[in-house]
């Protein structure tokens, strides 16, 4: 390698899980990366809060300094990786104001901030790379903002979480109860002590607007995601979901109608056959539907410090690319003005499990109720001996529905005088 080869200066913001692994192969493949950019990536600091508390890793020490204003000044690329709001959303701006380039994996940062940090980019003409921040490992970010911005893009259906494809797989292969397969999961690593964000879904919902974003041409917001999470699901909706030929999985879901977008993230019934089915354990899985492609599905490791890794390093070489032979990367496009739909406007089929009493006109009132909303049945199962007299399970399944009227109904259901229980409500997705 050259002495005078050119050298690209590179900051790294955060050393936990992510940030050690990104240092370390970075000084590690040094030599192959610089072939590969064109010029020498040089780790000029890592930023972390004490540079003197004792570490496990074997990061130089003398790159460790907690001067994150001096270290991001001395660099032409930032990563940032410590996560959270702020001090990240400041930290980004002031960067990309000053004409930096910027990789991050910080999913919060772009779902709750993100017109704010693309336009930043755009208006100093630097590249803003995030691959890490959807999926892990998976190439998905570029594919959907660079492969397909010739197609156009009609639906997706992910499994974008681990944590929760982890817990409802035990759930699924182990019959363990949701709290059981929970404290698993905690002892494995999977989640985390406190796993609100994992388990009512704020991690999925985050991704779904990025990926949205992406997908639609337009600015999807957080709060324009629907959200349920899966502390609700029970065992017997999982044996119930395998009666009918289905697996339970929390799916991101961004679908495009004719009177605009949706996205929601939500527990949801997926056939057997459908591949998202067999995502086990604590991988993620995009399954995509557009207009030219068809279907497309990506599989990979969505979480963890070395695949993640590698999809922040494939972004530093892009940034670094572009800054060794001049130019830059497509930006985010925004130009599609359509609205973004709340969840009772969606289209989308159920499965009701309803506890009834077992004698005779029961179905027909229940039938009655569906027909008045609008929600057509495809199914009806009364499985053998799933109650004790004098009741009995009815599992509904119906055709395409408005969720309004969906809610419409169950809201009658549970007060009509033969139903004991409404059991679960799932929708159906995939089919
Ligand atoms: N906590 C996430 C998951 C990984 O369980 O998939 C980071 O987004």
């Amino acid at each position: 390698m050259a002495d005078d080869q050119r050298r690209v200066r590179i900051a790294i913001l955060g050393a936990g899980t992510v940030g050690s692994q990104v240092a370390r192969l970075l000084i590690e493949q040094k030599d192959d990366l610089a072939q590969r950019i064109g010029a020498i990536p040089e780790i000029v600091g890592i930023a972390v809060l004490d540079p003197d508390e004792a570490r496990e890793d074997d990061l130089p020490r003398s790159l460790l300094t907690s001067d994150l204003g001096a270290l991001v000044a001395e660099a032409d690329i930032i990563v940032e990786l410590m996560g959270g709001i702020e001090p990240a959303r400041t930290v980004l701006l002031r960067a990309l104001n000053g004409g930096k380039s910027v990789v991050t994996a910080n999913k919060a940062l772009l779902a709750a901030h993100g017109p704010e940090i693309y336009e930043a980019a755009d208006a100093a003409g630097a590249d803003l790379y995030f691959e890490a921040a959807v999926a892990g490992a998976i190439p998905l970010v570029r594919p959907v903002r660079e492969s397909l911005a010739g197609d156009r893009v009609k639906k997706i259906l992910g499994i974008v979480n681990g944590t929760t494809n982890y817990v409802l797989d035990e759930m699924t292969t182990k019959h363990l109860a949701y709290d059981v397969a929970l404290k698993e999961a905690q002892e494995l690593g999977y989640a985390e002590a406190d796993p609100t964000a994992d388990v009512e879904g704020y991690d999925a919902a985050a991704k779904a607007a990025i990926l949205a974003s992406l997908a639609f041409h337009m600015r999807v917001r957080l709060e324009d995601v629907y959200r349920e999470g899966i502390t609700e699901i029970t065992p017997h909706d999982v044996a119930a979901a395998a009666e009918s030929g289905h697996v339970i999985k929390l799916l991101a879901i961004a679908e495009r109608t004719e009177a605009g977008v949706c996205v929601r993230v939500h527990p949801a019934l997926v056939p057997l056959a459908h591949p998202l089915a067999n995502v086990r354990g604590a991988f993620n899985a995009v399954f995509i539907e557009a207009e030219a492609a068809g279907e497309l599905m990506f599989y990979g490791k969505g979480a963890g410090g070395l695949p993640t890794a590698s999809a922040v390093l494939g972004d530093i070489v892009s940034v670094a690319r572009h800054l060794a032979i001049g130019g830059k990367g497509p930006r985010e496009s925004n130009y599609v003005d359509v609205p973004v739909l709340p969840l009772s406007a969606a289209r989308t089929r159920f499965q009701m499990r309803l506890r009834v009493l077992d004698q005779p006109g029961v179905l027909a009132k229940v039938a009655a109720i569906l027909g008045k909303h609008q929600v057509s049945i495809e199914a009806v199962r009364q499985p053998p001996r799933a109650a004790e007299a004098p009741f009995a399970h009815l599992v509904i399944s119906t055709h395409e529905a408005v969720e309004a009227d969906l809610d419409a109904t169950v809201d009658e259901i549970r007060e009509c005088d033969v139903v004991n229980a409404v059991l679960s409500v799932l929708r159906i997705e995939g089919e």
